[in-house]
């Protein structure tokens, strides 16, 4: 049986579920490319959010970008959040909540990064669900480059 859903996680419940779509993604220092993404947000019946993201390459198909982690909420209106990718960077993030919009802002407020990942020193992330669409961005600073954008996309709910 279905765990009920965690009080503490109820607001966030418009993030739920399996979200497919595509999405761009550039950088002063790299070639511009395209993805198709995978993401899922699920819950345990505890007071966090679980997300599991996968990415291909748009025009190859293999495998790009994956990335892991948890959405922990504080009261209705803050969000903390940790994620990791196998590229060797950790983020923690603090950021706000406004369920009735169903928007996220975060920002990192750590970055680490394995010895011999890529220099990351800053990461901006916002998503919004409008009905069964989720958009996101995600602004990085890294590689010795200011905060400016690395990627957007928009995924439809399954
Ligand atoms: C949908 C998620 C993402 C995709 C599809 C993606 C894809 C890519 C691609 C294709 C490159 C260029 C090739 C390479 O150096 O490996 C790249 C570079 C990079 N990405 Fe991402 N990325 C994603 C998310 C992120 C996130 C969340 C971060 C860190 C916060 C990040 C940090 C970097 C860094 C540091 C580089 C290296 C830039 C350079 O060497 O000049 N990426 N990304």
């Amino acid at each position: 049986m279905a765990p009920s859903l965690h009080d503490d996680v109820a607001h966030l419940s418009f993030l739920l579920g399996e979200w497919h779509g595509s999405g761009e993604g550039r950088y002063p220092t790299i070639e511009p490319f395209g993805y198709n993404e995978q993401v899922e947000f699920r819950h345990v019946g505890k007071p966090f959010v679980s997300y599991v993201q996968r990415t291909k390459h748009a025009e190859t198909g293999l495998p790009l970008h994956a990335e892991s982690g948890y959405l922990r909420p504080v009261g209705v209106d803050a969000v903390e959040f940790v994620v990791v990718q196998p590229s060797g960077i950790v983020e923690v993030h603090a950021g706000t909540v406004d369920a009735g919009s169903g928007s996220i802002v975060l920002e990192a407020t750590d970055v680490l990064t394995t010895p011999t990942a890529k220099e990351v020193s800053a990461v901006r992330r916002s998503l919004s669900v409008d009905g069964d669409a989720l958009s996101y961005t995600v602004d990085m600073g890294a590689v010795g480059q200011p905060l400016q954008h690395h990627l957007s996309a928009t995924l439809h709910r399954q």
